[in-house]
């Protein structure tokens, strides 16, 4: 949810903490601040904006410090106040914290303190660290068993950080059930929430578990549990992405360069060795029950998954929303429980995977970001291979997760027979063309997809639909736009609206249509019968397809004609196209495309 950095070195880290700020500013966005140690006590400085204005406002590089940690907040206890924002100091003054997640036993804690004379600041859960530290150290004792002490009072969910010049070369973090790792330099050293915080400094990282602690200094670290002290020995990771992956590279925005990194992105799914996959849909077809969760984006890409689960495999996999999974589904031994998520630190998956593991169900996950929660958590993980997704919105992550369960289903489809061995090889090479298609689509009909959305960017009202696998297609497409342009969209099958939602045709609701290759006849007369409904009762229709008939009948309002594509991979290029419509969308609106008001890149709280 919020984004935490901490580096010490032998020179001052200022400019290097604003840096990675900028880099976490995806995790949450709504205030910043920084905290240096460099004389008596601890320099705070913060305030609520966007990283650059902030640190431009509040001076932070004037600060000079070479012990430091830093924050970028998206609010959850407490409004968005200049007091609020991490980092927050203890009554003295010295020790500054930074906190990520829920401490959910704040209120009690705080009251203790209270009664204890320590005054608050804040209104966040978060100031509370800061104030147990001090009140433990009134006993005597190190500021590191002060620092554990504080740790093992905490409920809920933390990864903390703490400096205080009782220890001034030495930064201490913990965490618990949210993500903390560690960046090793040359005679330098990092904290971060993501590799994001330090991975223009170094590469080489070592994650902390839940329920440890690390105490990190210039030329070392030191990882030990929380509960008995019992140090830890961790290999280092090494980070493959690169610098210039994160940044822009010549587009406007993120999400322009994310929608055309795909190519290159399906690309790697198309890597992943068949014997990765095999092995994956071997467990798949052994459960009992198959499910599929995600939340959001996510839920979606596992809804496709559960559309060609069921035509090419022939098995039901059933996609939950993993918000509601452990209360709306009953899972057991012998079910499977595959996790889909791009950051794999996403509170609702996260929770529906840890009452799987609990009800002793298997897990599986595939998962973008290596070494996140998920990707520790699960028994079978496949690393869909992304790179970093930096807009909050997501888009590539999203189609490399279709992909890959696409590519499950084949193999699961393969081995049980449901699909004979040339069909399998047909399709995987239409599969294989995908990276060519969707490559061809945005050069060629980008600018269709611009002039569509200029055209329609003033209508504030839609309802999205499609039929069979055109279903999630228009639930994904409508979120999309409802994310970065601020509009209304209702997702729904197309079959569902004469049931009800219809009676909402006028000619102020507009529809938008997704519909299958005309290949797939039943599917899409039946798309066609829908459009008859909404235009009979005088409501406008815009349609994403690929049929020259259709486009020349004269039923549609306007549409976004698309390339001729194969019906196993056409839905893929439909959501590629609504990408870019809602990405067109937002900026004819001058929305925030990169950072939509009140999102988050990485949800990891209730
Ligand atoms: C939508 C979006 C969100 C995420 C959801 C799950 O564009 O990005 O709906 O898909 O919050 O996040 P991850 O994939 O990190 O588990």
């Amino acid at each position: 949810m919020c984004g935490i950095s901490g580096i010490i070195s032998s020179a001052d880290v200022s400019g290097k903490l604003v840096e990675s700020l900028r880099n976490l500013e995806y995790r949450g966005y709504d205030s910043c601040g920084i905290a240096l140690l460099n004389g008596a006590g601890a320099t705070v400085r913060k305030n609520i904006g966007y990283v650059a204005d902030v640190a431009e406002k509040e001076l932070f590089t004037d600060v000079k410090g070479r012990v430091g940690i830093a924050h970028t907040r998206w609010a959850t206890h407490g409004k968005v106040t200049s007091g609020n924002a991490h980092p927050h100091l203890c009554c003295g003054g010295k020790t500054a914290v930074v906190h990520n997640g829920i401490i959910t036993n704040y209120r009690k804690l705080k009251s203790d303190l209270i009664r204890k004379k320590h005054s608050f600041k804040s209104e966040t859960d978060s100031e509370v660290v800061a104030h147990l530290i001090e009140e433990n150290l009134k006993g005597g004792g190190s500021l590191e068993a002060a620092f554990i002490k504080a740790l093992r009072m905490l409920e809920g969910s933390f990864a903390v950080a703490m400096i205080s010049p009782g220890e001034p070369e030495k930064i201490f973090c913990g965490r618990n059930e949210s993500p903390l790792i560690l960046g090793l330099g040359e005679n330098e050293n990092y904290i971060g929430s993501d590799f994001n915080a330090f991975v223009e400094y170094t590469r080489n990282a070592v994650v902390l578990e839940d329920g440890e602690y690390a105490v990190v200094s210039r030329e070392g670290y030191e990882i030990r549990r929380i509960g008995d002290l019992e140090p830890i020995e961790r290999d280092i990771l090494r980070i493959e992405w690169d610098v210039e992956t994160a940044r822009k590279g010549g587009y406007p925005h993120y999400m322009l360069k994310e929608i055309h990194e795909q190519p290159s992105t399906i690309g790697q799914v198309l890597e992943i060795p068949e014997e990765h996959i095999r092995e994956m849909a071997e467990k798949m077809l052994s459960a009992r029950n198959l499910f599929l969760m995600g939340v959001g984006t996510t839920y979606y890409s596992a809804m496709m998954g559960q559309y060609y689960f069921s035509s090419i495999a022939g098995i039901p996999a059933y996609a939950l929303s993993s918000d509601e999974a452990p209360e709306s589904a009953s899972i057991g031994r012998n079910d499977l429980v595959l996790a889909v998520s791009q950051s794999g630190e996403t509170y609702d998956t996260l929770r529906a995977l840890k009452t799987a593991v609990k009800n002793g169900a298997r897990t599986a996950a595939i998962v973008n970001v290596i070494g996140s929660s998920m990707a520790r958590m699960a028994e079978s993980v496949i690393m869909q291979g992304s790179g970093p997704e930096i807009c909050v919105v997501s888009t590539k992550a999203a189609t490399s997760q279709m992909l890959t369960l696409m590519r499950l289903a084949l193999e699961v489809g393969a081995l049980n027979g449901a699909i004979k061995p040339a069909r399998k090889k047909a399709l995987i090479e239409k599969l294989n063309g995908l990276p060519s298609v969707i490559s061809d689509f945005l050069n060629e009909y980008s600018g269709f997809a611009r002039s569509l959305a200029q055209r329609h960017a003033g209508h504030d009202s839609w309802l999205y639909l499609g039929r069979g696998v055109y279903y999630p297609v228009a639930l994904e497409s409508a979120l999309k736009v409802k994310e970065v342009a601020y509009q209304h969209a209702e997702g729904m099958p197309a079959g569902f609206l004469k049931h009800g939602t219809i009676a909402l045709i006028d000619d102020k609701i507009r529809s938008m249509v997704f519909f299958p290759p005309q290949a797939e006849k039943e599917l899409f007369k039946t798309t066609v019968s829908a459009v008859e409904e909404i235009k009979a009762r005088g409501g406008k229709v815009v349609a994403f397809h690929s049929s020259k008939s259709l486009a020349n009948s004269g039923l549609l309002d306007d549409q976004l004609l698309l390339p001729k594509a194969h019906p196993f991979i056409a839905p893929i290029v439909s959501i590629v196209a609504a990408q870019l419509y809602a990405y067109f969308t937002a900026t004819a609106l001058g929305r925030n495309v990169d950072k939509p008001r009140a999102l988050a890149k990485s949800v990891t709280v209730a």
